[in-house]
């Protein structure tokens, strides 16, 4: 019967986001980091990665670094990806729109898990594009100084990705280790990170396009303490 059959189909989904969800909290708490490949399968991959082609196609991706940070004319730019930011429910994002809301099922079962840590948001999923040839994205830290974001999300859509030729690898340089992660950006990759200062990093120049999906998630405290602070700077003195 239709009506037992999608219970059956939800019960799955349930127990694999619950597993999936220990598997995540268990990596954070261990390493700063969690990879989980064939997140959503081909099929839905493929959708969605035809989705972030129409966005790039139709020139609605701008420059990631819109602020000048130049402090001279020959300053180095620090990322060279265009980005565009969606909530999943403007038109033609019904894919990404699933796929943002896979990976807050996922977040979800960590939430009860997770030390020292309240996720209760997110911001928009940002897609991103790295055109290439040579672009990437210079050491950096997503939440340097305490804006509220706790968890950087992030999904890959590269069929046929190989580091050796196509570049565009994640190093994640976690603090207090010599060790280095080295990510490729694979097709239906999932990765979770600390968004702090745990974890620089930096995309290796790639060669070809390369696209992803990120998300960051709030911690509860950080960010009221964040939009307070940002809400007293805006008062007239
Ligand atoms: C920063 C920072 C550390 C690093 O950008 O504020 O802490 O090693 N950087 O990239
Ligand atoms: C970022 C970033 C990493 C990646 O957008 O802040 O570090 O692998 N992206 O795309
Ligand atoms: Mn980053």
């Amino acid at each position: 019967e239709p009506v037992d059959n999608m219970h059956a189909y939800l019960s799955v989904l349930e127990s694999r986001n619950e597993m999936l969800g220990e598997y995540v909290v268990k990596c954070l708490h261990t390493y700063g980091i969690c990879v989980i490949d064939n997140f959503l399968g081909e099929t839905k991959g493929l959708s969605i990665l035809s989705e972030v082609k129409a966005l790039h196609n139709t020139d609605k991706m701008t420059s990631g670094e819109l602020v000048n940070r130049s402090h001279g004319s020959n300053a180095q730019r620090i990322r060279d990806d265009l980005i565009t930011w969606v909530d999943g429910r403007e038109p033609g994002c019904s894919n990404i729109q699933f796929l943002i809301s896979s990976m807050d099922a996922v977040i979800l079962k960590c939430t009860r898990k997770l030390k020292k840590c309240t996720i209760n948001g997110r911001t928009k999923a940002m897609v991103a594009c790295y055109p290439g040839p040579s672009t990437g994205y210079l050491r950096h830290v997503d939440n340097p100084n305490k804006d509220g974001r706790a968890i950087t999300c992030i999904y890959y859509l590269n069929k046929d990705w190989d580091s050796k030729v196509d570049g565009g690898t994640l190093h994640i340089y976690p603090e207090n280790e010599s060790r280095i992660a080295s990510i490729e950006p694979t097709f239906d990759r999932l990765l979770f990170f600390w968004s702090d200062r745990r974890n620089p990093h930096e995309v290796m120049p790639t060669a070809k396009t390369r696209y992803a999906i990120t998300v960051w998630y709030y911690d509860a405290v950080e960010r009221k303490q964040a939009v307070e602070k940002f809400t007293e700077n805006q008062k007239p003195a």
